[in-house]
């Protein structure tokens, strides 16, 4: 039984890192319901990312995203979350993911990260420049962040995603404490 103050897993990472993909798979693993944030994002406003980066600015998506972040946090059933690149920003999203969720980092390089994303279509951080540019100065900043808020740190770029989902799985099961135990796993 996962700790029922932090009942939810979430997947962080820069764009490219497989975030999505990985949690579809380890939630259908692990039978639970998958949240991919950006798609909530776009449900709750009923535009997509791209159109509310254009009429609202990085700010309006921004607030976007803590809100939709909050009602998927707040759901009882545990959940795998599929978080944006950039969740770990606004400091109220570090404490409430730090609160309700362990956090894995599905870390990837920069150019490993650039192949995944193509020319960036539908990634409004990366139009207008070099994906691959723009990954790095993120991955550079962002680091930090993920580093702090993880539990796990897997290293993707040689990975499958189904090879990805299958250390989360494993990791998950070793922190689930024994049938009948009240214990609470750190
Ligand atoms: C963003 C990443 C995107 C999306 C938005 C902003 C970021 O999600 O939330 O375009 O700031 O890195 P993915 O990481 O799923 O591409």
């Amino acid at each position: 039984m996962i700790r029922q103050d932090r009942p939810h897993l979430a997947l962080v990472g820069g764009m490219g890192a497989g975030k999505t993909v990985v949690g579809a798979l380890v939630a259908e693993r692990c039978r639970r319901r998958h949240v991919d944030l950006d798609r909530w994002i776009q449900a709750d406003t009923g535009r997509s990312i791209g159109v509310v980066f254009a009429e609202s600015g990085e700010d309006g998506f921004r607030d976007a995203e803590q809100s939709s972040l909050g009602r998927a946090l707040d759901l009882a059933e545990p959940v795998v979350l599929s978080t944006g690149g950039g969740v770990l920003r606004r400091p109220a999203n570090r404490e409430a993911l730090a609160a309700r969720a362990r956090v894995v980092w599905l870390r990837a390089t920069p150019e490993t990260a650039a192949a995944r994303v193509g020319d960036g279509t539908g990634r409004p951080l990366l139009e207008g420049g070099s994906p691959v540019e723009v990954l790095r100065r993120l991955n550079a900043e962002r680091s930090p962040l993920y580093e702090a808020a993880a539990d796990l740190v897997l290293d993707t770029d040689d990975d499958t995603p189904d090879q990805v989902a299958d250390e989360v799985v494993a990791w998950l099961k070793r922190h689930e404490a024994p049938a009948g135990s009240s214990a609470a796993p750190s």
